[in-house]
This record gives C-alpha cells, sequence and structure tokens, in this order.
C-alpha cells in the first residue's frame, strides 16, 4: 500500500535530507500517537536516502530493550563497519573512533582499554569516539541515521544522538527519529532535551481524512467498500491507519461485508479491540506458529530465528514455516530475520503470556542465548525477569554485564542487574564482592547513601581483613557524599586502626584518603596535620607513600607551611612520576602535587611532572587523563603569564570534563582572569554568564577561585559593591576552612578594592597583612606581589616607591612574568608620578614588552600611555595579526601549523571540524595569508613562556 496523504511530511524530510547532503547535518523527529505512521515514513526516508547513494545505518528500540546500554548504537553501526572494505573500516575506525569501537566490543581486533581508568572517564570517550566514528564515515559519503521508536532507546544510545545532534553543523549527516508521544522513555530528560533541541525539527503525521481511510480500507478489503462503512470506521478510528488497517482484518476475520450494515458493529470495535483481534486471529493459526510468536515476543527485537526456534522448542524448518505462516497474517513483517510488524502487537502477544510462565521463558531465553555464543550484555535482561535459583552462571552472567554497562556509562542498569545478582543469591563465597560492586555501581550512579550501605554490607561479610580494610576506601568517598565528611572520617580512622597489624601501604592509602576528604574540615584540619606530620620524612618510594606526601604537600601549603616545604614534600610526591605510573595521568593527587609546586615557583618541576602525565594520558587514551592535564597546563600557563595558552588550555579541560563539578570554576576562572588581562571584559562576562558562574559554585576550595576572577571582573568594570561581595565570601571560605591559600591572596584584590573606594587605612591594613602572610610563605611571587600592592596603596613617598622596588627584585626571580610585568609598569608610573621622567621609561618599556609577550593586552596599553606621558615616543602599540587573534583561533592555528589537519585538529580539541574551518578562515584574515601554508611564518615562532 502506497501512502496515503503524506505529501507534506516526505516533503519536509525529503528537504532534510538535501540540506544534509549539502553538508549541514538536521535531525528530524517523527512525533506522534502510536499506529499514526510515524515508521512508515521513516522507511520511505529511508529508501529515498538509499536509492541517492546515502549511507543508511538503523536501529530501533523495543519496549524491553532499555536495559541494553548502547543496544540501539550497536544496532546503527554494526553493519556498515561489518560491510566496509578493510580500508573503508580502517579509515571509520581511525582516530578516536577506534578507541570507541574497541570499547564497545565492535572491533574484535582491538582489545579495550587497560583498566583501572574510571568508568565515567570511558563513557566520554566511547561518546567522543562514536562522533568521530558517524563523522569519519560521513567523510565519504552523506550518512542518515534512522532510529525508529527512540523513546525506548537506552540511556547511553540516546545521550549519544544527542551529543551528535549538537556538533551536526558542517556534517552530512541526517538524523531521523520516531517518537511515540506519551511514551516516557528510559531517560526522559535526554530524550525531551533531543527533540527541544532548537536544531530539530519535529514533523507530526497527521490522521487520515475520511476520503483517506476510505482509500486505505479499499485498497485492503476491495472496492466493495461504501462511504457510510468508510466513515464508521474513519469515525471508530479518528483516521489513525494503523487502527484502521487492524480493523480491516478483523472485518475480514469475521467474514463482515464492508458495507453500511457492517457499520454499526464496526463502531463497536475500537482501539482496544487491537489486542483481542490479533489474538484472536492468532489463535485460529497452528500451536507452532502461537509458539514462534510467544518466543519473539520474549526475545525482542534483535532475535534470530535459529533462537526464536530453541525458545519455543522447534525444529527450525518447522520454525520458519510458522513464522511464514505468521508473516500470512500479518503479525510478522517481511523481513528475513522474524520481526513483528507493530509493536502493538508485541506487545498484545507479550500481555497474553500468562504472569506465571514469563520468568519461565525469560530463564530459557537467557539459556538459549548463552548457548549460542551470546553476550552476558545481551542475556543479563532476560535474567532480570527471571525467577531467582542459586545459579553460579547467572551471577556471573550478570556481574559481566553490569561491568560492561557500567563501562558504557549506565551505571544505573549495572544497579539493576547486581541487585538482581543479589537475590539469586550468589554463593556466600562472592556475596563480599558482589554488594562491593553493587556499591561502586550505585555510587556512580549517584545513589550515595544506597552505595555506602552496599558497600558496608560487603565489609561486613568480607571474610579477608585485607580486603575489608582496602574496601573502606570507596565506603568513605560514598558516606562524605551521602552522610557528610564526619562518617567518612570515622570509617578510614577504624580502617587505619585495623590495618596498622596488616599492611602498612594499605594504612598510607587510608592516610591519603583521610587528608583528601579531611583538608578543607576546620574541626578537622588540626587533627590532620598531627597526623600527617608522622609523614613528613617518607622518601616517595611506593605509590601509596607518594599519595599521602601529594596530600601532605598540599595540606602544608594551605595550612600554615612555608613554600619550601611544600615543595620539598611535592617534589618527593611526583620523584620519579611513580604516582603517574602506577595510578595514571588521572590521579588527583598527582596534579595537587604540581599544584603545589607552582604554587611555590617550581615551574620547572611541575612542567617535567606535566609531561610524563601528557604522555601516560596520550599512550592511554584517556580523557580523563588528558583533561586533568589540560587543567594543570592552563595552571601553569596562567602562573607563568601566558595568558593565551592558560585560555585554550583551560577550554581544552572544560571540553574533556564536560562540565565535571569539581574541575570547571579552575578552568572557568582562568578563562575569566585571561580574558580581563586581555581586554576582552564581556567575554568574560560571557563566560560567567554560560557556566551560571556561582549560581551552582560547589563548596570546593577551586569556587574560591572563580569567585576571585569574578570580583578581578567587577573591579574591572568598576562594580564595586559586587567585588566586596566575592572577596568577602572567598575571606569568610578561607575562614571556615581554616586555611590560608597561598595562591588566593584575595587581600591584595580586597586592599585595592578599599583604595579605590577611597579607604585608604583599610587598603595600607590589607595589603601589609597580604605581605605578612606572603613572607611567611616565601615564594618570591607571592611577595612580590604583595609587595607590589603595598606600594600602590601606600602613601606617596619612598617606602612605597622602595616596596615597588622590592616587588620588582622579587618578581625578576620568580616564574610569574605577568605579576612581574605589573610590577614594572607600576615603577614606572611611580617613578613618573614622582616627577622623575627619564628613570621611569626603562622599566614602562621592560614591563611594555613582557605584557605584550604575555597577552596581556590592557597592561600593555597602560603602560605604553605611560610611556607616552614620560616624554617617551615608543613605537604606536600596534597588535600584529598574531597578537590579535583569540586564544582558541591561536590554538587551532598551532596545530594546523605544525602539520595536522582540521580532521586531527578537531579531534584533538574535541571540537567539530567546522568550528575548526571558521576557526582558521578568521586566522588567515587577521593574518592577511589565504592557506595554511603561510601559517608558520605568519604565527612567528611559538612563544612557549621561559
Ligand atoms: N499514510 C499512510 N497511508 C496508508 N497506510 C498507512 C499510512 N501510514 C501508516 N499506515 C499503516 O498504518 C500502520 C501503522 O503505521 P506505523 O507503523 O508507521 O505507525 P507508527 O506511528 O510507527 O506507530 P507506533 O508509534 O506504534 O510505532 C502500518 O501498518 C502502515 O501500513
Ligand atoms: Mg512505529
Amino acid at each position: 500500500v502506497p501512502l496515503l496523504e503524506r505529501d507534506g511530511e516526505l516533503g519536509a524530510l525529503r528537504r532534510a535530507l538535501e540540506r544534509a547532503q549539502d553538508g549541514d547535518g538536521v535531525l528530524v523527529a517523527l512525533e506522534g500517537p502510536a499506529g499514526i505512521g510515524k515508521t512508515q515514513l521513516l522507511r520511505a526516508a529511508q529508501a529515498e536516502a538509499e536509492e541517492q547513494g546515502v549511507l543508511v545505518m538503523a536501529a530501533r528500540g523495543g519496549e524491553l530493550e532499555h536495559q541494553f546500554p548502547n543496544g540501539v548504537v550497536r544496532q546503527l553501526v554494526e553493519r556498515p563497519l561489518v560491510q566496509a572494505t578493510p580500508e573503508e573500516r580502517a579509515a571509520a575506525l581511525s582516530g578516536p573512533a577506534g578507541v570507541a569501537a574497541a570499547e564497545l566490543g565492535l572491533d574484535a581486533s582491538a582489545a579495550p582499554g587497560a583498566g583501572g581508568a574510571e568508568a565515567a572517564d570511558r563513557s566520554f570517550a566511547v561518546l567522543h569516539g562514536l562522533y568521530w566514528l558517524i563523522a569519519n564515515l560521513a567523510a565519504d559519503r552523506p550518512v542518515m541515521l534512522a532510529v525508529d521508536d527512540i523513546h525506548w532507546a537506552d540511556a547511553p544510545s540516546l545521550r549519544f544522538l544527542h551529543y551528535l545532534a549538537r556538533r551536526l553543523e558542517g556534517l552530512p549527516v541526517l538524523i531521523v527519529v520516531t517518537a511515540r508521544s506519551g511514551e516516557a522513555g528510559s531517560d526522559p530528560n535526554v530524550l525531551q532535551q533531543l527533540l527541544a533541541d532548537p536544531a530539530a525539527e519535529s514533523v507530526t503525521p497527521t490522521p487520515l481524512s475520511p476520503g483517506g481511510a476510505r482509500e486505505l480500507l479499499r485498497s485492503l478489503l476491495g472496492d466493495g467498500v461504501d462511504r457510510a462503512f468508510a466513515a464508521a470506521c474513519h469515525g471508530a478510528t479518528n483516521g489513525n491507519p494503523f487502527l484502521l488497517r487492524q480493523l480491516a482484518d478483523a472485518v475480514r476475520a469475521d467474514g463482515l461485508d464492508p458495507t453500511h450494515a457492517a457499520a454499526d458493529r464496526i463502531a463497536a470495535l475500537g482501539p482496544r479491540t487491537v489486542a483481542r483481534s490479533i489474538l484472536l486471529r492468532l489463535g485460529h493459526q497452528s500451536d507452532a506458529a502461537a509458539r514462534v510468536a510467544r518466543a519473539l515476543a520474549v526475545l525482542g527485537v534483535q532475535a534470530t530465528l535459529r533462537d526464536v526456534a530453541a525458545l519455543a522448542g522447534l525444529e527450525p524448518q518447522v520454525a520458519a514455516r510458522a513464522a511464514d505462516e505468521l508473516r500470512g497474517i500479518d503479525v510478522l513483517d517481511g523481513s528475513p530475520d522474524p520481526a513483528f510488524v507493530h509493536p502493538i502487537v508485541r506487545r498484545a502477544i507479550y500481555a497474553d503470556i500468562p504472569q506465571a510462565d514469563r520468568a519461565g521463558m525469560h530463564a530459557r531465553a537467557a539459556e538459549v542465548l548463552l548457548a549460542d555464543g551470546a553476550q552476558p550484555r545481551d542475556v543479563a535482561p532476560h535474567l532480570l525477569s527471571a525467577d531467582a535459583a542459586g545459579d553460579e552462571r547467572v551471577v556471573q552472567t550478570l556481574r559481566a554485564a553490569a561491568e560492561r554497562a557500567q563501562r558504557e556509562g549506565a551505571p544505573a542498569i549495572a544497579v539493576r542487574f547486581l541487585e538482581r545478582a543479589l537475590e539469586e543469591p550468589p554463593e556466600r563465597a562472592l556475596r563480599s564482592d558482589v554488594l562491593h560492586e553493587l556499591g561502586r555501581a550505585q555510587l556512580m550512579a549517584g545513589e550515595t547513601a544506597a552505595a555506602a550501605e552496599s558497600l558496608e554490607r560487603s565489609i561486613r561479610v568480607a571474610d579477608d581483613p585485607a580486603v575489608r580494610t582496602r574496601r573502606r576506601v570507596p565506603l568513605a568517598r560514598a558516606l562524605a557524599a551521602s552522610e557528610g565528611s564526619a562518617a567518612a572520617i570515622a570509617t578510614l580512622e577504624e580502617g587505619i586502626a585495623e590495618a596498622g597489624e596488616i599492611d602498612r601501604e594499605l594504612v598510607l592509602r587510608l592516610e591519603a584518603e583521610l587528608a583528601a576528604i579531611g583538608v578543607l574540615r576546620d574541626t578537622f584540619s588540626q587533627g590532620l596535620g598531627r597526623r600527617l606530620e608522622q609523614y613528613v620524612d617518607l622518601e616517595g618510594t611506593t605509590a601509596a607513600e607518594c599519595l599521602v606526601l601529594a596530600n601532605l604537600a598540599r595540606h602544608v601549603a594551605l595550612n600554615d607551611g612555608t613554600a619550601e616545604e611544600a615543595a620539598a614534600l611535592a617534589r618527593r610526591a611526583l620523584r620519579g612520576n611513580l604516582l603517574v605510573r602506577e595510578e595514571g595521568s588521572e590521579s588527583i593527587p598527582a596534579h595537587h602535587a604540581m599544584f603545589v609546586l607552582l604554587v611555590c615557583d617550581d615551574a620547572e618541576n611541575a612542567r617535567a611532572s606535566l609531561e610524563a602525565a601528557f604522555n601516560d594520558a596520550r599512550e592511554r587514551g584517556t580523557v580523563f587523563g588528558l583533561g586533568a592535564v589540560s587543567l594543570t597546563s592552563c595552571f601553569l600557563a596562567y602562573r607563568l603569564g601566558d595568558m593565551m595558552v592558560a585560555e585554550s588550555e583551560a577550554r581544552a579541560a572544560l571540553a574533556a570534563f564536560g562540565g565535571h563539578a569539581s574541575y570547571w570554576p579552575i578552568a572557568v576562572s582562568i578563562i575569566v582572569h585571561s580574558l580581563v588581562e586581555r581586554g576582552d571584559l564581556d567575554g568574560a562576562e560571557e563566560v560567567l554568564r554560560e557556566f551560571d558562574a556561582l549560581g551552582t559554585a560547589p563548596d570546593l576550595l577551586s569556587a574560591s577561585r572563580l569567585l576571585l576572577a569574578r570580583a578581578a571582573l567587577a573591579m574591572r568594570r568598576e562594580r564595586f559593591d559586587d567585588a566586596r561581595a566575592d572577596l568577602e565570601e572567598v575571606a569568610r571560605r578561607e575562614q571556615r576552612w581554616s586555611i590560608r591559600d597561598p595562591e588566593i591572596g584575595w587581600r591584595s584584590l580586597a586592599a585595592q578594592l578599599a583604595w579605590r573606594t577611597g579607604d585608604e587605612p583599610a587598603a595600607q591594613r590589607l595589603a601589609a597583612e597580604q605581605l605578612s602572610i606572603s613572607r611567611a610563605w616565601g615564594a618570591d611571587s607571592a611577595i612580590g606581589a604583595a609587595l607590589r600592592m603595598v606600594g600602590l596603596v601606600g602613601p606617596l613617598d619612598d617606602p612605597s616607591l622602595e616596596a615597588i622596588e622590592q616587588a620588582v627584585g622579587h618578581l625578576e626571580r620568580s616564574p610569574a612574568r605577568l605579576e612581574h610585568a605589573r610590577a614594572l609598569v607600576d615603577l614606572g608610573a611611580a617613578l613618573r608620578r614622582r616627577g622623575r621622567r627619564t628613570d621611569a621609561r626603562e622599566p614602562l618599556r621592560q614591563g611594555v614588552e613582557l605584557a605584550r609577550s604575555c597577552h596581556a593586552l590592557s597592561l600593555a596599553e597602560f603602560g605604553h600611555d605611560e610611556l607616552i606621558a614620560a616624554g617617551a615616543r615608543p613605537r604606536r602599540l600596534q597588535f600584529s595579526g598574531a597578537e590579535s587573534l583569540t586564544a582558541s583561533e591561536r590554538r587551532v592555528a598551532d596545530l594546523a601549523a605544525s602539520g595536522l589537519g582540521n580532521r586531527e585538529i578537531a579531534q584533538t580539541l574535541f571540537v567539530t571540524i567546522k568550528t575548526v574551518e571558521n576557526h582558521l578562515a578568521r586566522v588567515y584574515q587577521k593574518l592577511g595569508i589565504r592557506s595554511r601554508d603561510g601559517l608558520s611564518e605568519a604565527l612567528g615562532p611559538p612563544k612557549t613562556p621561559a
């Protein structure tokens, strides 16, 4: 039957296809009630696309299938990969796509990445990699992704489609999905976001008109269909084509004449009778047909005839004949693998299986699939519906499936599998392990209280004392997130007491965890300090020792220690890169230690460790590691004063972490700082808005940095009240945690604020306080910055000038180049104001040069004006093309100059190819060149800070 009354809808789909073929991807959502004709439209679009040489990738969701993580994604990509030539396959799986394929088990030749990395990391790598798989496939010809019944898609697949949908610009990819209105879906939020995306186009097929209904009925029941009969049918079905067809089938089965005489009876039939009519029809068929139908309803959308036959208890040939029989009565569709014509049919048949038999059928389905070599992930959903029977194989299957689900970013599914495994129940010796796995899955799914409970139970039933103690680490994390740090600290302290006799490495790991959780709690940090002090002499010869040292270094830095002490501890924590080698580049304590080194002005050692971490992240392909490396790199560049690199690394960190709560405040704060320094105040405001800056600022040290950045911006905007509010909040947090962060140094900014608002005594008091804190800390960069402020807010006398001169002296010796530039410019300005114009020129000149090399344009401009006021005649402060690039443009340009293609650049930066093209176009324009050949020359040598 051709599609009736669908010209409008088909036209919309055709236009979308054309747009995608022209290189700009679109998502079209076909939405409407059951049976309105969404699937038919999707098929029509697929056929048309195929005819035009588009690579069509298709999948459908199934009512019982949302427990298959990435089930829809697998359906989409499996076939094109299998059908590809070896060369096409290699091209499709190049770059990040290979990582995703390995993780999903799509590429037999590649093993999934090494263990250990966080599952959150893997699931992002999968998302990113799948995006590139589609982009790679679309490099040769346009691609269409057709997903039927997306409301039943599993959560990870939905997330991927959403991720892809937001990156369609510049990709010749058409996504068409069908969604039944009113179905909530496995992840209602993501589904709604996907359908509501501004780039998504919604097409809602309308009911057939009375005339259309009549035409449909005639094609099914012959020309005898009269107007009154057709009108009655139209009324009974509201013009829904599926219901019309079912009515026609019922009429035929009952042997009614399609004339007005039957019209009354028709009105009594209605949507509710659909199920009955299907079952009725089935009732007239052979026993084998009924069994095949039921087996298929249990096995689901991806069933093979072999498995259906086995579950139905039939010989394959018998099952094949039965399937044909079902095709004949319009229960199965025409595809070679058995499939129902419509989900409603499956629902009706499934609902008709007596409750008491269903569990048994699912249990048998699991056996059949296992015997057929199916993966645990394909078997486990059946086990959820099967009765518990103490079967060890069931437990193992569920555990294996849970592990996969977690790796694929579906921890909630893993939780269900593991809960079911516990019900089985596992043999006594395994109970503790299964509880532990459940607790970890719950932790990842954000069910922290449940996680704490599972982990506690797991510890209670574990036999091995060392295992019991080790499991206190995840328990402490769950407790910290659910009940608060006191409970977490208590469990760790108990563990330390227990472990005392067992194993020193374990004690150290617990101590390190304790320090990490306890660092910001005022009542605790005193005790913590004492606890940790017993470890100051550790050598750093094992990873656990290094973990403690890293935490100790951070503790000392935040609690009245000196830079020298802190740096010594951090260097030992990072010695020989043991920490990165054994715990990976994503090890947070390792990065804490690098941060400490940077705050202590030891940029050299920090850079060496960072490089080791970068190599590790790249070798293991860990996105989390790369994100962590970018975050530390942005802090390095920020400390060294390179505002351009700082911003671009911060953006890379954001892209990799995708807004992980613990990290984005640092990245955003550095972006804001660097935009402010570069004079782009609007851009800085924009970034703060985009991240809803502090509406959601977590109770973390990193949020203080963000408050400080926002205060600095408010100062530039002369919104003094806003600046004051933020600075007061920073002060409150420091007090609450009883810490003193040598890097944050909010008092200097507060001094400047007081001075600007006319409260000179307060300004001088704050500046003096900061100076004494910085002196106690002892790092040149901190002392220099504090001295500079003392000089700036002091009276116009010699001691003030001296303070600035001393500031220059300290900063010269430190790696803090931007702060150095500030002091030089301020020194020049101070000299000029005292009438020493000639003396003013040299520091001003140096300051302007240094500011330029830091990309601190507003400081350079200020210094330039001062130079003129000092009577110098400097060259016009004209920024070269290279200097006018934004951080993102510069990063893209550098990568392009190093020989990478647009695709590789996009993969490296987690952006789309289109974004890279746009950036490069602007770069060429600013540099006055036509292509990448001219890049290296126009950019000049890469400016890496000393
Ligand atoms: N425009 C049409 N003209 C004639 N028949 C149609 C038309 N649209 C749909 N049908 C028939 O109606 C039936 C239901 O259509 P379809 O399966 O596409 O519905 P659906 O919207 O996908 O429903 P669901 O939400 O349940 O998946 C099909 O058997 C199809 O043959
Ligand atoms: Mg459908």
